[in-house]
């Protein structure tokens, strides 16, 4: 599968910082990997214009379960799509957190987005309460049950157009990050529960890590076996960091060769 680095800049980015996703561009012009930024809303047109051509896509960072009506200051996955946006991260936890997310809302919002031809990144991943009470495998498994679409939902046609993000909340934007140990042990018992609950669906779905991820730890983390990518906030403002973990990402493709895991 090809693996992702998508990048996250969650409520960051003026005008002038369109000048990160030129850079970004001409950095990977075909990078052995795919390549996402999840842009604010506000830049979503303007950054499709500058990465219009390129190995590039751009993606957004949340959307409306409908196509359109009334729900003032919502965007749909629709009006996403037609700004220029092919993928949209959904059920981040900053968003459960702040906007009361469910699972099941999530699950909503995915299917709308590959209703849509686009491809949603559903995020889950356990607090550190959670973790330390022993209890992180047990809360990502019930995440992803509740939270990902079934195949058949969605025709099951197009697993490569699912992808699930395990971002430890404690790790997000904290500079803390799992042993590599404890992130094999989450994305090693995910890969097998999509494919004891979704059969051969499962088979392209990508697996992301997130959680502070940065040019310093990227290469050990995309070693792991079932790590597919990285969903990367804070690393992915900066046009030259990005560019670093996107060349780590693209090694660890290569290693594994074309077509490997
Ligand atoms: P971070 O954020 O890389 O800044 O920790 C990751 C995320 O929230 O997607």
């Amino acid at each position: 599968m090809r693996r992702l680095a998508a990048g996250n800049w969650k409520m960051n980015g003026m005008s002038d910082d369109l000048e990160q996703v030129t850079e970004l561009v001409a950095a990977h012009p075909r990078p052995d990997c795919d390549m996402v930024l999840c842009l604010p809303a506000t830049l979503i047109g303007r950054g499709a214009e500058r990465a219009a051509g390129s190995a590039l896509e751009i993606g957004a960072q949340d959307c409306h379960v409908r196509p359109n009506g009334a729900h003032t200051g919502d965007l749909s996955a629709p009006m996403l799509h037609d700004a220029g946006a092919r993928y949209v991260i959904v059920g981040h936890s900053e968003r459960r957190a702040d906007h009361a997310e469910t699972d099941s809302l999530v699950r909503a919002k995915a299917l709308a987005a590959l209703m849509e031809n686009m491809t949603p990144i559903i995020c889950v991943g356990e607090t550190r309460a959670e973790r330390e009470a022993g209890r992180a495998l047990e809360v990502v498994h019930a995440q992803v049950q509740g939270s990902v679409p079934r195949g058949a939902e969605y025709g099951g046609v197009m697993s490569d157009r699912l992808v699930i993000a395990y971002e430890p909340v404690w790790a997000i934007g904290t500079g803390l990050t799992p042993t590599l140990a404890e992130i094999a042990e989450v994305h090693d018992s995910l890969r097998a529960l999509l494919a004891e609950h979704h059969g051969p669906y499962s088979v392209g779905v990508r697996l992301l890590y997130g959680g502070s991820v940065k040019p310093s730890n990227a290469e050990g983390i995309f070693a792991l076996k079932n790590v597919n990518g990285a969903l990367v906030g804070g690393a992915s403002l900066k046009a030259a960091e990005f560019a670093r973990i996107v060349a780590a990402l693209a090694q660890a493709q290569s290693l594994a060769g074309i077509g490997g895991a």
